[in-house]
């Protein structure tokens, strides 16, 4: 199981293991990471699991869909070019120590 490291914006870290298949929205919410709120349950309708990937996985990451992107033009915090969704990244074995920052809003 890949491990997963969130970062907080107040910098604190946790390091998680992720099954392959889920999604890093549902093992952040799996091991109660706060931070991540994911409304809409991972419809890509809420943005509200808003995270920013670690520059070094961004080739490891699924091809953004448009229903992603028009969902990150409505973050709380400002959308940046390492902006995800966790709800439409599948941790894959690629993943393993992955780093995703949290913003400090989410609403
Ligand atoms: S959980 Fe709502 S967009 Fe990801």
């Amino acid at each position: 199981m890949p491990e997963i490291k969130f970062v907080a914006a107040d910098g604190k870290e946790r390091i998680v293991s992720c099954p392959v298949g889920t999604t890093v929205m549902k093992c952040a919410q799996m091991n109660a990471i706060s931070g991540i709120y994911a409304e809409c349950g991972g419809q890509r309708m809420c943005a509200t699991c808003h995270v920013y990937v670690d520059e070094a996985f961004l080739s490891t990451l699924p091809p953004m869909s448009v229903d992603e992107d028009e969902m990150l033009e409505a973050t709380a915090s400002d959308r940046m070019p390492n902006s995800r969704l966790s709800c439409a990244i599948i941790v894959q074995p690629e993943h393993e120590n992955l780093v995703v920052h949290l913003p400090e809003f989410q609403r």
